[in-house]
């Protein structure tokens, strides 16, 4: 396969996709393509509501139709997608609500891509799922979608993403890209394209199943790693000792890793380590170290709430009807992403205890938050003063906030993530 020969196709543009999409379309022709029209005919406006991509990058790039030119083409329409020959698949890999893998985007969209699907392709799978779902699962829907041989017709492969929502700095071409490719030379071909836009360079793995596995341990490893400083933050609580000061003097050691305690939520950290564990009780091995990472992490939450709740007490509030303002409902800090956010299970404690919950996040849409939880939420700050406040999230737009005019005489603000420079009651 040619360079000047290739034709992208991006299937899935969400946080991960629409980011490679833009970045391909500044070197090849690219068919961006997703079942979401209203994110289509956005997109095609110059919109991007994942606020990954801004409006004058993807301006620069987006066609109004595709004829193989350098550029990007969005499209719902999988005929748009005929002339491709390289497929790359960014669609989703979400947990059930017992936490096993849910693969049905990633089928579907397998499905779309084999009616596509040409002598000499290639399909390059991006989502993040447990070893061997490319070629054992995938591989065989494209098979029988198109009629064609593996290996021989056509074959895949497997880069994972490693971007970050919210982070302008670790942009995707300026994180290291594994790849893989099911032979020696589709490898080299898959690791070439990438090399082609990815600035800080690629690493050819040995094998798909290699590339899979690297990434679901990275989340893995990052998921116990927090759980462990989440225990240390229980622990030193009942011993009145700050964490946050007994991680900075540990942090002064050349090798103790700098986690901070805090909510794990997303869809990566929270979602992949059950990938591997699944995977792994599958074969028989039941994973000790992945699951009990996991529970801490998804305790945390109720936790946070009791935590707090006991600050209250301890300072005579009421608990009932004591009107609450929770700082920022995503699921991480400087994104509007709000899926799988634990800030969630905070709202859901207090709400149990009786409060009355103000949600206070300038970055969501309200529209989102409304029909994913049913929730209000305000992007205004509030004109009002409270009981308590949690700060759950460390938007920037936090930092600054004059919380004398938030805070009635007697109240508690709690900090979840130890950010916050003004005095505060209580911390994780
Ligand atoms: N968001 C991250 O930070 C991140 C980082 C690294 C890896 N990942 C992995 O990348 C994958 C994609 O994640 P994301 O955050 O971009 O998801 P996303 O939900 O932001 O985007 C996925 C897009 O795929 C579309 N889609 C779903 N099914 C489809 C189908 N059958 N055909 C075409 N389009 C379809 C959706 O409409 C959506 O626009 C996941 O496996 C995730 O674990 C995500």
């Amino acid at each position: 396969m040619n360079k000047k020969d290739i034709k992208i196709s991006i299937i899935g543009l969400g946080y991960v996709g629409l980011p490679l999409a833009r970045l391909l379309a500044t070197k090849y022709s690219v068919v961006g393509f997703d079942i979401n029209e209203k994110r289509i005919n956005e997109l095609q406006n110059g919109f991007d509501a994942t606020l990954e991509v801004s409006e004058k990058l993807l301006k620069e790039v987006i066609l109004p139709s595709s004829n193989g030119e350098i550029g990007l083409f969005n499209s719902s329409n999988i005929e748009d997608l005929e002339k491709c020959n390289f497929h790359i698949i960014t669609v989703p890999t979400p947990v059930d609500n017992h936490n096993r893998p849910v693969l049905t985007p990633l089928i579907k969209a397998s499905e779309s891509i084999s009616r596509v699907l040409k002598k000499g392709d290639i399909v390059v799978y991006e989502s993040t799922v447990y070893p061997g779902v490319t070629e054992d699962e995938c591989v065989p829907v494209l098979e029988k979608g198109s009629g064609l041989k593996f290996n021989e017709d056509f074959f895949v492969g497997y880069s994972p993403e490693r971007i970050n929502p919210g982070d302008k700095e670790h942009t995707v071409e300026k994180i290291l890209k594994v790849t893989s490719g099911s032979t020696i030379e589709a490898a080299k071909v898959i690791d070439n394209l990438y090399k082609s836009v990815i600035t800080a360079g690629t690493y050819s793995a040995s094998s798909i199943k290699v590339a899979e596995a690297s990434k679901v341990i990275e989340n893995s490893q990052r998921d116990i790693n927090i759980a462990f400083v989440n225990e240390l933050s229980k622990i030193f609580n009942l011993m009145e000792i700050d964490t946050h000061e007994v991680l900075k003097a540990a942090g002064t050691k050349w090798n103790f890793l700098p986690f901070q305690p805090g909510l794990v939520g997303g869809h990566c950290i929270g979602v992949d380590p059950y990938y591997l564990a699944q995977k792994a009780e599958e074969l028989g091995y039941h994973p000790e170290i992945i699951l009990a990472g996991r529970r801490m992490n998804d305790g945390m939450g109720d936790y946070v709430a009791k935590e707090f709740v006991k600050l209250m007490i301890k300072k005579g509030l009421n608990i009932k009807d004591a009107e609450v303002l929770v700082l920022g409902i995503t699921f991480k800090e400087n994104c509007p992403d709000v899926r799988n956010t634990k800030v969630i299970d905070v709202i859901k404690s207090l709400k149990d205890y009786g409060m009355n919950i103000n949600i206070y996040d300038p970055w969501v849409s309200p529209a989102v938050v409304m029909s994913e939880y049913g929730l209000v939420v305000s992007t205004e700050i509030p004109n009002k003063q409270f009981d308590g406040i949690v700060h759950a999230v460390a938007h920037n737009e936090f930092k600054n906030t004059d919380f004398t005019k938030l805070k009635k005489a007697n109240c508690i603000l709690f900090d979840v993530k130890g950010t916050l420079e003004v005095k505060v009651e209580g911390k994780l």
